[in-house]
């Protein structure tokens, strides 16, 4: 699979032919400048909780591409609202066939006001499975047991996206036991670096991994990998 990293935790896959574009916070990232928002493409836009550092640039890009949004019942209200016309809600523990594969909202442990303070629901993770493969996206979130259930009713992850940067999720050592958890060994790493909270070290992270056994990857931003 396709991977686009844009920095925080915004990223796109291409999944089925369709780019799904998860938690996009582009414009106001400093760290993110060189990237276009208004050049991003996206079939479907993933949702996993309200804080603004994961839906910012969300409206502007569902209302320019047309793209359906997917998230917990009270963030699509919220985006519906605000004159989103594809939207399609969730909540815990569900599954939905989709064009291009299917999504299983799971379980994440964080808070999630809407950026205006409105209730955003409670956050959640996405695992994506189509004819290429299954992945999981963590969303923000503490290392939870939870986790441990992803392994027994989903196919075998060939990667999954977990948060590195400490302080606001899970750091580096959490990280590395929610792999553990969720039976993968390929790691990409999001939400480090992009304010003082969460600043990290690569060198070191790549290498609490690696003497794990354990593969962490840190694209650069703007950066396509084969996954
Ligand atoms: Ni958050
Ligand atoms: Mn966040």
């Amino acid at each position: 699979m396709k991977l686009t990293y844009y920095g925080h935790s915004c990223f796109s896959v291409i999944v089925g032919g369709k780019t799904l574009l998860f938690d996009p916070f582009i414009k106001y990232n400093e760290l993110a400048k060189q990237i276009d928002v208004n050049r991003i493409g996206a079939d479907y836009i993933l949702l996993s909780h309200g804080h603004e550092d994961h839906v910012a640039d969300a409206l502007e890009i569902a209302q320019r591409t047309g793209a359906t949004i997917v998230s917990n019942y009270e963030i699509v209200s919220w985006f519906q609202a605000k004159g989103v016309k594809n939207a399609h809600p969730m909540n815990h523990g569900g599954k939905w066939r989709f064009d291009f594969g299917t999504v299983k909202f799971v379980n994440a442990v964080h808070s999630s006001g809407m950026p205006d303070g409105a209730y955003g629901g409670n956050p959640g993770g996405f695992v994506i499975e189509g004819a290429e493969g299954t992945f999981y996206y963590a969303g923000d979130t503490a290392l939870t047991m939870d986790m441990q259930l992803i392994p027994m009713t989903c196919p075998r992850l060939n990667f999954a996206l977990l948060p590195i940067g400490d302080n606001f999720t899970m750091g580096v050592e959490d990280a590395i036991i929610a792999s553990d958890f969720v039976k993968c060994d390929s790691i990409v790493g999001l939400h480090y670096d992009t304010f003082g909270f969460i600043k990290i070290n690569h060198a070191e992270a790549v290498q609490q991994f690696k003497n794990k056994g354990k593969e962490l990857l840190l694209p650069a931003i703007g950066q396509t990998i084969e996954l």
